[in-house]
């Protein structure tokens, strides 16, 4: 089977009603990044960080996946498909993808403040326990946190991400505004072989050399129109 990848952002799950970043009326209108998205916010302001997340936690269970989530899933009949994805939600795994990298971390996961990537102190929240509050302990005695990865810290998951998009026979982009390296700088490893398709109902920045078939309609009705034209080209 063909090895398609799809790098997703905000954007992906803007239909399913989860605010995007930069769009207006976004995240970032209503928090300031340096307060809630950064280690240093974390370490100024625990509780105002830890809040943050607990909101957005707590919207999970009220949206769902958006057509454009099950469509993506729904490819895996025809090709070996990876998502690498910006978003914390866990949307992709509720519409039936199997194989989901998160860049950034995930909403439904805490973990260590001490050592977040340190898979023995990653634990999985769950409908009965959504909240993080301050005095909750890691394995390791330190302060539980979201597993997130904020501005500052490393992206542990961006080699595999880089290796996986370097091997891709079809790439594809959806919902991401590409401002935010290093994912923004994973189409640089996309090989020239294979074929770009970007669904973004705006123009985003595009830095790399590779060109790309921009499908400028939202999530759902731009899997609508690649998942047609993707048929065609599965077996040949
Ligand atoms: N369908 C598809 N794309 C959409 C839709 C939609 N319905 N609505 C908006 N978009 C597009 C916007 O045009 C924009 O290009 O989604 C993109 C959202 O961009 P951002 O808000 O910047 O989100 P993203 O690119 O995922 O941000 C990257 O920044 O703050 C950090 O860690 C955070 O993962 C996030 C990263």
């Amino acid at each position: 089977m063909k090895k398609l990848v799809v790098l997703t952002g905000a954007g992906m799950s803007a239909e399913s009603g989860i605010s995007t970043f930069r769009d207006s009326g976004g995240l970032w209108e209503q928090h300031r990044v340096e307060d809630v998205a950064t280690i240093e916010g974390y370490i100024r302001n625990p509780q105002l960080v830890i809040d943050f997340y607990n909101e957005r936690r707590r919207q999970l269970p009220t949206v769902k996946p958006c057509r454009g989530h099950e469509l993506l899933a729904a490819l895996e009949q025809d090709f070996d498909v990876t998502i690498i994805t910006q978003n914390v939600d866990d949307l992709h795994e509720r519409a039936g993808s199997t194989k989901v990298i998160h860049l950034h971390g995930e909403l439904m996961k805490a973990t260590s403040s001490r050592n977040p990537n340190d898979p023995s102190q990653i634990i999985t929240l769950d409908a009965d326990h959504m909240d993080i509050k301050m005095g909750d302990q890691a394995a390791d005695g330190s302060q539980l946190r979201p597993f997130i990865v904020w501005f500052g810290e490393a992206v542990p998951e961006i080699e595999r991400a880089a290796e996986i998009s370097s091997e891709a026979d079809i790439y594809v982009v959806i919902g991401t505004s590409l401002n935010v390296y290093p994912a923004a700088g994973l189409v640089q490893f996309v090989p020239d072989r294979a074929p770009i398709y970007l669904i973004d109902p705006k123009d985003v920045p595009w830095t790399a050399g590779h060109r790309y078939r921009h499908i400028k309609k939202g999530a759902s009705e731009g899997m609508e129109e690649l998942t047609k034209m993707l048929k065609l080209i599965a077996y040949d």
